[in-house]
């Protein structure tokens, strides 16, 4: 696309977005990694980029792309790699919306070569990736904006707030996989946007793009 009509809503805002998987080595040719397409991430940046802001996507692993050559996209393909930029990107950033599914363990050691079939089972020691999200919480200044996303199966609304609180977050977006419709490789999602004083709004079933642009759309509601 060479020229498309941009609103002026976040019109000199800097928008920092994370989207999509991490993958994290276990050898030359393997790796641990999840389902996430990236999808959700990137509608969110590119519903940001059409309401005018500057917009940064950090992106993980993934096959789609973004439609919209303004939209700076920094590839990474490790949690530790998404953290270096993340947390380099974050202090210039007025927002950051977390939308990647980051993997929670990586292994303790990477092979220098395959791994051969052995023994009848095999097990792989891991370690804690550290928390990036949990991190820009600590150095936000007081003046930006930090959503997160949770995917959680039970216990939905509890297990967000509270990760909305220990993340130190502004907005959680929650995201249940029990919703017909919503979760990975779909293009349809639920969410529930949830503030940290309690409030909170569910989006009816919708395509990812529609989210992203009443998720944007509700960030600048709340903010103003
Ligand atoms: N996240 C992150 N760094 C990690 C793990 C998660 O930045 N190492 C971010 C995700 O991008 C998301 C939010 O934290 O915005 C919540 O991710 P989720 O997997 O739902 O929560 P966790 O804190 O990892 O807890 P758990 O997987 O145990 O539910
Ligand atoms: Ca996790």
């Amino acid at each position: 696309c060479s020229q498309v009509f941009r609103k002026q809503d976040f019109a000199g805002k800097k928008v920092l977005i994370s989207a999509g998987p991490t993958q994290e080595s276990i050898d030359p040719v393997r790796f641990i990694s999840n389902h996430s397409s990236g999808k959700m991430g990137i509608a969110i940046a590119e519903a940001m980029y059409l309401l005018g802001a500057d917009v940064t996507l950090v992106a993980g692993p993934m096959h789609v792309t973004v439609q919209y050559a303004g939209i700076r996209v920094i590839p990474v393909r490790t949690a530790a790699e998404m953290e270096t930029v993340c947390l380099s990107e974050f202090p210039s950033a007025d927002i950051g919306i977390m939308a990647a599914a980051v993997a929670d363990y990586r292994p303790v050691q990477i092979a220098d070569e395959k791994i051969k079939k052995q023994a009848e089972s095999w097990s792989i020691s891991l370690a804690k990736t550290s928390d990036i999200l949990a991190q820009m919480g600590e150095m936000k200044h007081p003046d930006q904006v930090l959503v997160g996303f949770a995917l959680e199966t039970e216990n939905e609304e509890v297990n967000a707030q509270a990760k909305l609180i220990r993340k130190k977050l502004d907005y959680i977006v929650l995201n249940s996989l029990r919703d017909p419709g919503a979760g990975f490789g779909t293009d349809t999602n639920q969410v529930t946007i949830m503030r940290a004083d309690g409030a909170q709004m569910k989006l009816t079933l919708a395509s990812k793009n529609d989210i992203a642009l009443k998720l944007c759309q509700s960030l600048k509601v709340w903010q103003s």
